[in-house]
């Protein structure tokens, strides 16, 4: 009877790979914020009791299509996997893989979907984990798409904040740097609208501005916002301060990067400007926008940033695999 009923459930599994909607992560408002909140309280008990978890994905596999460099968000998902207990496997950039014969994103899911049991994707074009999740039979998960989105990167902030802040609104957040190529920004702006009293102000130069569509999404929804230049003048009134670094390899030329790059600089004497419970938050990697000396400072989380990353991104992968 148990073999039966277990060869049903496998039967029915495959079924619904093949022919059911599959649940992927493309944009960080794939999950509702009450979706947000199991999964940030599933991460928390993952942070209190790992051993709980240690082995909850027993024989899954992970494939992590990375076409694109990363340090954090691939070794923070294989970390993710294999303390669930489950394996990995993919590749780290498109020359090391058929991409570089001209292989197409859809053609190469179809053929991680043979391989692995959930895949996470970084490409540098709009818009390619939305091709892959179309030709996928397993939950793909956007790990960067070009300057568009960056939805788990969206997931570790709002965690971030949540656990620090202790809350997800009435705040006034800066986000500072290259905010029109920055997809951490965009997915993170995209994510904090539909949460109550939150305050935008926008800190760049002026050709790294928030793209139009965005401050046409903050219109429609009536959230107050600021575009401004000036750090200096802006840290004192904020609550969070999420910094960028300048997107070089979105630049079309190299001599706009080098005069833009070293824009804002975030040090010392600037952070006496700001609240004593100012949170600092960056998506990493830094390159320039904060010293060294901020490092010390308690206000500065971005690494502790890092780790939420991984219990989030285990608390995705349980999610995803319908497994939590
Ligand atoms: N934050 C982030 O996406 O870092 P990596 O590019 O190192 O993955």
């Amino acid at each position: 009877m148990f073999f039966w009923g277990r060869v049903l459930q496998v039967r029915l599994r495959n079924w619904n790979r093949r022919y059911c909607i599959m649940r992927h992560l493309l944009s960080p408002l794939d999950f509702s914020t009450q979706e947000l909140d199991a999964l940030f309280e599933l991460a928390d008990d993952i942070e209190k009791d790992p051993a709980r978890y240690a082995h909850v994905c027993a024989g899954k596999k992970l494939a992590t299509c990375f076409y694109e460099p990363s340090t954090r968000t691939r070794l923070s998902f294989e970390t993710a996997m294999l303390n669930l207990g489950g394996s990995v496997l993919g590749f780290s950039d498109a020359a090391s893989s058929s991409a570089s014969k001209g292989e197409s994103v859809s053609d190469t899911t179809r053929v991680i979907c043979c391989f692995a049991d959930i895949c996470a994707m970084r490409h540098p074009k709009e818009g390619a984990a939305f091709v892959a999740a179309s030709h996928s039979s397993i939950p793909i998960i956007n790990a960067g798409d070009g300057g568009h989105q960056h939805p788990t990167q969206t997931l570790t902030d709002l965690m971030t904040i949540h656990a620090l802040k202790g809350r997800l609104g009435d705040f006034t957040i800066g986000l500072c740097g290259d905010l029109k190529f920055g997809r951490t920004v965009h997915s993170l702006i995209n994510a904090l609208v539909r949460y109550e009293n939150v305050k935008f102000k926008f800190i760049s130069p002026e050709e790294l501005r928030v793209p139009d569509y965005i401050i046409e999404m903050l219109k429609d929804k009536n959230i107050p916002y600021e575009e401004v230049i000036s750090l200096e003048n802006c840290i004192p009134e904020l609550d969070l301060l999420y910094m960028t670094r300048v997107q070089r390899e979105r630049f079309f030329n190299e001599e706009d990067y080098v005069r833009l790059k070293d824009f804002y600089i975030l040090d010392k004497a600037k952070m006496s400007l700001a609240k004593p419970d100012c949170l600092i938050l960056h998506p990493l990697p830094r390159v320039n926008e904060i010293s060294v000396e901020v490092d010390e400072d308690e206000r500065a989380v971005y690494f502790k940033q890092v780790q939420y990353g991984v219990y989030v991104r285990m608390a995705l992968i349980l999610t995803l695999l319908e497994l939590a």
